[in-house]
């Protein structure tokens, strides 16, 4: 749904008034993946369709959430947000909403129509996509834009580690909240230091490509890893302290890789350390315009994901191995959590078309299910309209 009609929704429902408006990106990130809870590097750029909100202040401490995407209505109070199992997809903004109050900065009453462009469980991030919408909606409506942007992704990611019950790192969040058009990020996530990349593909382009099986995050093995992660720290500790897994190099990992007796535990160790290396090397060779090389480090990155850290599944393998197999395509991964969603793949412009059917075919005879390609522009992080 385009954003003039949101807000002709958004005057059906709340009536006529002001009406502000906010736009919040999904995101794919480039490579380094399953690496932001163990302080890697990670690649994410922000995506060109997200998530819009139209939104009117309150004279009262009623939130009203409303979204054109599912029939559910959830409505709350400001001082007393609680988790609540049937208010679904409404969990996201009011564990924002609630975190942002308890740190102390203002919050009111509002009533907010939501609509959603990213593909729901496809992994392009549409849960932190709301997070930040959310956070910014609070930070603009209540806060004069005073809350710190890096500390509005930080309360994204609290939302879910703590509202919502999702482990997961800080990536999506940061890609969300600070992309920039044109740019991919290249994030330090043991220290949150940062740059912007140029994201020059010349005669070739990203193709994401959705397996249309989705995939869900908290019933996934995602806190499973996070787990073996923590594990794999523990039992490294003992011959070497370290606090997160990507403080290792490569020479390190193999000195000290004879304490993990686990075989499953030292292959996550091995995916984390090499995937780190992986994307220092992907962020130096999209800097010189080696593309070839840019494509071979993501096809490694997803074989790594595949029989290292074991995180992509039938369709995501079945996915990237039609793409690789395709017409003008130099190289293909997973992107986000895995076990289902989406995967991206870098292809030849002129080649695209051909790609996308040779893909379509080649999957849905392996899968059964049908593919769909997006193509999208690097966008900007959250932002009033
Ligand atoms: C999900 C999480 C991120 C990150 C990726 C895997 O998208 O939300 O924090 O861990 O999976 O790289």
């Amino acid at each position: 749904m385009k954003i003039k009609e949101l807000e002709k929704e958004f005057v059906k429902l709340y009536g006529e008034g002001e009406v502000r408006k906010f736009h919040s990106p999904g995101r794919i990130n480039l490579i380094g993946e399953h690496i932001d809870y163990n302080g890697g590097y990670v690649f994410p750029c922000a995506l060109d369709f997200g998530t819009f909100g139209c939104v009117r202040q309150r004279k009262d401490n009623k939130i009203n959430l409303a979204t054109t995407d599912f029939e559910l209505k959830v409505s709350a109070d400001v001082n007393s947000i609680e988790f609540k199992e049937e208010d679904d997809w409404a969990n996201y903004p009011k564990g924002v909403i609630k975190i942002i109050k308890d740190k102390g900065y203002n919050v009111g009453g509002m009533d907010i129509l939501i609509s959603g462009n990213i593909p729901n469980g496809a992994g392009l991030s549409s849960s932190a996509s709301l997070e930040l919408l959310t956070g910014v909606i609070v930070n603009e409506l209540f806060n004069e834009g005073k809350i710190d942007r890096v500390e509005l992704v930080k309360i994204g990611q609290q939302a879910e580690n703590e509202f919502v019950g999702v482990n997961c790192g800080i990536m999506d969040q940061f890609a969300i909240g600070m992309g920039k058009e044109e740019k991919a990020i290249l994030l330090n996530c043991g220290t949150l230091e940062y740059s912007y990349a140029d994201v020059k593909l010349d005669d070739y382009c990203l193709v994401i490509m959705n397996t249309n099986k989705r995939r869900a995050l908290n019933e996934s093995k995602y806190n499973e890893r996070r787990s073996e992660c923590d594990e794999a720290i523990e039992k490294i500790n003992s011959v070497r302290k370290i606090k997160e897994l990507c403080e290792l190099t490569p020479e390190e990992f193999d000195k000290v890789k004879g304490v993990l007796d686990k075989e499953n535990v030292r292959k996550r160790v091995e995916h984390a350390v090499y995937e780190n290396e992986r994307v220092k090397q992907a962020y130096e060779c999209l800097n010189k315009g080696q593309l070839e090389k840019f494509g071979q480090l993501l096809t490694g990155s997803h074989n790594s994901l595949r029989d290292l850290y074991e995180v992509t599944g039938k369709e995501l393998d079945a996915i990237v191995a039609a793409a690789l197999n395709a017409e003008g395509c130099i190289g293909a991964r997973m992107t986000g959590a895995g076990f289902g969603g989406c995967a991206i793949a870098l292809v030849k412009k002129a080649s695209v078309e051909t790609f996308e059917k040779q893909v379509a075919k080649e999957y849905t005879k392996v899968t059964g299910y049908e593919p769909s390609f997006y193509m999208s522009g690097i966008g900007e992080g959250t932002c009033e309209i």
